[in-house]
C-alpha cells in the first residue's frame, strides 16, 4: 500500500495557522511573490514570536492586528517595512520608508568580497563600501573580517537616518557625500571597493516590482536611460582609491552582465575583469583588479 508521507496529522488546527493559511491565499492573489513566508513573517511580528513558534500561540492570544498588517502588505508595502527590519547575512536592519531595503542577492556579492580579502592576507584590509544606503554591506564586511578598516559613503539625507541607527556602536566610518568624489584622504591606500549603486535603466521602470517602484528611493533605483552612468562614474572612482592589485566589485542588473565587466578595461588600468552569477544563476556583479604599474 503507498503511503502519504505529505498528509497532516489529524487534530485540532490553532487559530492563527488557520488565519495564516488564508492571509496566504489574499497576499497570493495581490501578486505577493512569496505569500506563504510573508503570512508567517507577519503573524510571528505582531505577535512577538519568532516564524518558527507560530505554533505556540494561543487560540485566545490571536491579535486582530494581523490583518491591518496582511491588508497593507496586499497593497505590496514591503514585508520590510511594515516590520522595520530586514536581515541581511548575520545581520537585522532597521529599515523603512526613505532608504534601499537590503536584498539577498547582494549577500552573495558580499559573499565574494569577503573571499576576495582573505585572499589577500592583508592584517588590516582597507574596504570602501560606495552608495552604502542601509549600511548592510558595510556592515556584513565589518563583522564577517576581522580587523577591517571598513568606511562607507550615502549621498542621501532621508537614507543616513537608517544608516546612522544601524552602524551605531560598529566600526564602519560612515560618510555623507557623493561616491563619485568620496574618500580623497584614501586615494591609492583601499584594497578592496564595493558598491550596489543604482543600477536600473530607465527605460524599464514599468517593469520593476510595486515594492520597490513605490517604496525604495528613486535616487537608490535608476541611473541613466541604460541604468550604467554611475557604474561608469564609480569606475573612475574604484581606480582613484584602490592601491595597485586591489580589487573592485560591482552588483548590477542581471540584463547587464554583458555591459559592466566591459567598463573595466586594460586602457583604464584595470585586469581580470569578470562577471560572477548570483544563486539564481543570473549575471549579478562584475570585478575587476587595478592594474600593477
Ligand atoms: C541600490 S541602493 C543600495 C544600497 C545598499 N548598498 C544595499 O545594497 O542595500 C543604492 C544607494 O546609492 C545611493 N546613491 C545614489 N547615488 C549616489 C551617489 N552619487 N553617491 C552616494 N550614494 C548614492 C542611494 O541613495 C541608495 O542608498
Amino acid at each position: 500500500m503507498q503511503q502519504d508521507f505529505g498528509r497532516r496529522p489529524p487534530g485540532p488546527r490553532s487559530v492563527l495557522l488557520a488565519e495564516v493559511a488564508q492571509a496566504t491565499q489574499r497576499l497570493a492573489d495581490a501578486g505577493v511573490p512569496s505569500p506563504r513566508t510573508d503570512a508567517e513573517e507577519l503573524a510571528a511580528f505582531v505577535h512577538g514570536v519568532k516564524r518558527g513558534e507560530l505554533h505556540s500561540v494561543k487560540d485566545a492570544d490571536f491579535d486582530a492586528r494581523y490583518w491591518e498588517v496582511i491588508a497593507r502588505r496586499e497593497q505590496r508595502e514591503p514585508l520590510q517595512h511594515i516590520t522595520g527590519r530586514a536581515y541581511f547575512r548575520y545581520l537585522e536592519l532597521q529599515v523603512g520608508p526613505g532608504v534601499f531595503v537590503p536584498r539577498p542577492e547582494t549577500e552573495s556579492v558580499v559573499g565574494w568580497a569577503i573571499d576576495a580579502v582573505r585572499a589577500m592576507d592583508v592584517v588590516e584590509p582597507c574596504i570602501v563600501d560606495l552608495c552604502t544606503g542601509s549600511g548592510a554591506i558595510a556592515l556584513a564586511l565589518a563583522q564577517e573580517v576581522p580587523r577591517s578598516r571598513v568606511h562607507a559613503v550615502e549621498l542621501s539625507e532621508e537614507a543616513l537616518t537608517w544608516t546612522r541607527k544601524n552602524v551605531e556602536g560598529s566600526r564602519v566610518d560612515l560618510r555623507q557625500g557623493d561616491a563619485l568624489t568620496a574618500f580623497r584622504d584614501l586615494d591609492g591606500q583601499v584594497d578592496l571597493v564595493i558598491s550596489n549603486p543604482p543600477y536600473i535603466p530607465l527605460t524599464e521602470w514599468e517593469y520593476v516590482a510595486p515594492e520597490a517602484r513605490d517604496y525604495d528611493p528613486e535616487l537608490a533605483l535608476f541611473s541613466g536611460e541604460d541604468g550604467l552612468d554611475l557604474i561608469r562614474g564609480l569606475e573612475r572612482t574604484a581606480h582613484r582609491l584602490l592601491r595597485p592589485g586591489g580589487v573592485v566589485v560591482v552588483e548590477h542588473a542581471d540584463t547587464q552582465g554583458g555591459q559592466v565587466p566591459w567598463i573595466f578595461t586594460e586602457e583604464r588600468g584595470w585586469a581580470d575583469a569578470a562577471d560572477h552569477p548570483d544563486l539564481n544563476n543570473r549575471p549579478r556583479f562584475a570585478t575587476a583588479r587595478k592594474a600593477l604599474p
